[in-house]
Order: C-alpha cells, then structure tokens, then sequence
C-alpha cells in the first residue's frame, strides 16, 4: 500500500472585514461575506498520516496531544476527508503553529487551512482550490479565506457549493503590513463558535448586516485601488460594528482589555500626528494595527514603548495553503 501521508503549510489571516453571525451553523454558512489578507508570519504547519495499523486518530498540537472537544472538531474534520475519500484508515496528526494559539491570532484558520489540504492529499484526493476553500469553511468558517493566497473575498453564498473564499488580490499587490501588538496569552472567554450563535441575539446584528454589503464594495474597490486612507476607516468601523454586536449580544461578550482600549487611543493619537495606520480587533483583546510597509518600523518602535505590549508580530501578506515536503 502506498504511503498515505502529506505535509501542508497555512496561513492565518486577518480580515477587513468580518464574519459575525452564522445563516446556517451546521453547513457553518455566514450570515455575510467577508475580506482578508493573510499574514505571513502566522502559519500552522500540519502533517497528516493515515494507515490501516493505527486503532484510533492520534491529535499532537504543539507537541501536546489533544484529547477534549479539539480532538473531536480534528476528528470530524478528518471524518469528512475520510468519507470523502472513501477510506477507513485511522491518522496521526501533528500540527504546529508558528504563534500563540487561542490568543485571538485565529489559530483555527491557518489550523483547519492547514488540515484540510495535508489530509487530502495524504487520502489521495486532488481538490481544486474551491473545495479545498470548501473543505477548510466546515472545520472553521474563516479558514476558507485561508486557502487562497494574498488578500480573499469570502461570498457567503447561500448553499454549500456557493460558500468559499477567491483570491481578489496576490500577495504582491499591496505591501501592506499587520503589526500585531499582543496584550495577552491567555485562551479567550468564549470561543468564536459559540461568539457566532450569540450574534443574533443582539439588536444590533440586523443593523450590522444592513451596512455590510456597502462596506464590502467599498473596501475591496479601496483594496485594490491601495488606497489606505479609504480602506483603513472601513477596517476600523467594521471592526467596531462587530464588537458592538459582541458586547450587546445576551449574554454579552467583552473580548478588549483595558490596554484594547489604550490602544485604540494611541493609533487614533498617532494617526493625528501623520502616522497613517489603523486598528482592528478579532475575537479577542489583541490589536492589529494595519499600516503600510514604509511606517511598519515607526509603528513597531511605538508600541515597542507600551509597557502593556507583551509582543510585536509582524505580517505582510501571505501566500496560499500549500503542500511541504515533510
Ligand atoms: C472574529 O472562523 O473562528 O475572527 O467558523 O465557528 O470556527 P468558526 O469561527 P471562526 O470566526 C472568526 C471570527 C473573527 C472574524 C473573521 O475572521 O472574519
């Protein structure tokens, strides 16, 4: 029997603007269409092995295996690639990120992108981009956006066949940088899952949504037109858009931090003073303050000065999921 094994490397990504909100949970579809870029620096690198010798699938995650509900939203991803290719064998994955996972640095995107094309190709299977985007959208929804390279357009379709993310941009388009000012390591309160179920529940979600579609246009015309003194107030807003609808869903979740706040303040302050860089907030307190490559370096010698910023991480835009040799 041939050997049944691949090794792939993803990218995490940032979006511009955000998925809140689930139409349908278990075909895991949005409630609307996102944008992102994915960032270099953020990778998840995970091999997949299958054989007819192993008992049970074997989950190592940063060198620990897993064992509670990861190893079960793993497994049912793997049960997906497995009846998709029609085999039984039991896998051994090993996954390792190139960052702090369960910081908000969406570890599961670059995760499931990562899984997805290494468990495909270790059963055998060819998929194009789309369904690999297909794939990667049931493990979690944002790692869809994962797949393709440079900056991506999520529609959010209305079936399963329409739902996926597309390259609208390479990576070479805009050297556009995510200087990550982490504020803190610790696992967040409430996953983005259970985030996503909430949103509804908010008076402000129906209003959300009826801004999106405008903002998408606008911030994929300003994306990839390079205009940053568009594009930047529609990251922040749609940021801002989203995490109200977090704080007034019932129950509420409040993901910032004081130093979230602190933050916001300063690039408001330090855009004021000419610096042209803006902020956005995934489900959890860190900052990614978006920004040109040529005031990358003021803005990271800024932050470096904040006591509260425990890490600086540096993105420019990434590539697409790919395979590795192992
Ligand atoms: C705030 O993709 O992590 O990062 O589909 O349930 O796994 P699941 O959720 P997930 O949600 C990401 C939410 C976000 C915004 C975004 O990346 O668009």
């Amino acid at each position: 029997m041939s050997v049944l094994k691949a090794t792939a490397v993803a990218c995490a990504n940032i979006a511009f603007v955000k998925y809140w909100g689930k139409r349908d949970a278990e075909l895991n579809l949005p409630a609307n269409s996102s944008l992102s870029m994915n960032l270099d620096r953020l990778t998840t690198i995970t091999t997949v092995e299958f054989s007819p010798d192993y008992d049970d699938d074997l989950v190592i995650l940063d060198g620990r295996e897993e064992r509670g509900e990861t190893r079960q939203r793993i497994v049912a991803h793997l049960d997906r690639v497995r009846a998709m290719a029609r085999l039984r064998a039991r896998a051994r994955v090993i996954s390792k990120n190139s960052f702090p996972s369960g910081a908000g640095l969406a570890s599961s995107a670059s995760g499931f992108a990562a899984l997805s094309l290494a468990a495909s190709r270790a059963a055998g299977l060819e998929l194009s981009q789309r369904e690999l985007s297909i794939l990667a959208r049931f493990g979690s929804g944002s790692a869809c956006r994962s797949i393709p390279g440079g900056f991506s357009e999520w529609t959010a379709g209305s079936s399963s066949e329409e739902s996926f993310a597309e390259q609208i941009a390479p990576p070479e388009h805009w050297d556009l940088r995510d200087v990550i000012a982490l504020v803190s390591r610790a696992k967040k309160p409430v996953g983005s899952t259970e985030g996503h179920s909430l949103a509804p529940s908010s008076p402000f979600f129906q209003a959300r949504l009826a801004s999106l579609a405008d903002r998408l246009t606008k911030a994929k015309a300003a994306l990839l037109e390079k205009d940053l003194a568009t594009l930047g107030p529609l990251i922040e807003e749609d940021a801002i858009s989203m995490h109200a609808v977090m704080m007034t869903s019932r129950p509420p979740i409040y993901y910032w931090l004081p130093s979230s706040i602190q933050l916001i303040h300063e690039v408001q302050n330090w855009r004021a003073e000419g610096l042209e860089v803006y902020f956005t907030l995934d489900a959890g307190p860190n900052v990614h303050l978006i920004c040109q490559a040529a005031d990358q370096a003021e803005v990271e010698r800024r932050l470096r000065d904040i006591e509260e910023v425990l890490e600086v991480i540096v993105s420019g835009p990434g590539p697409a999921a790919r395979v590795i040799e192992p």
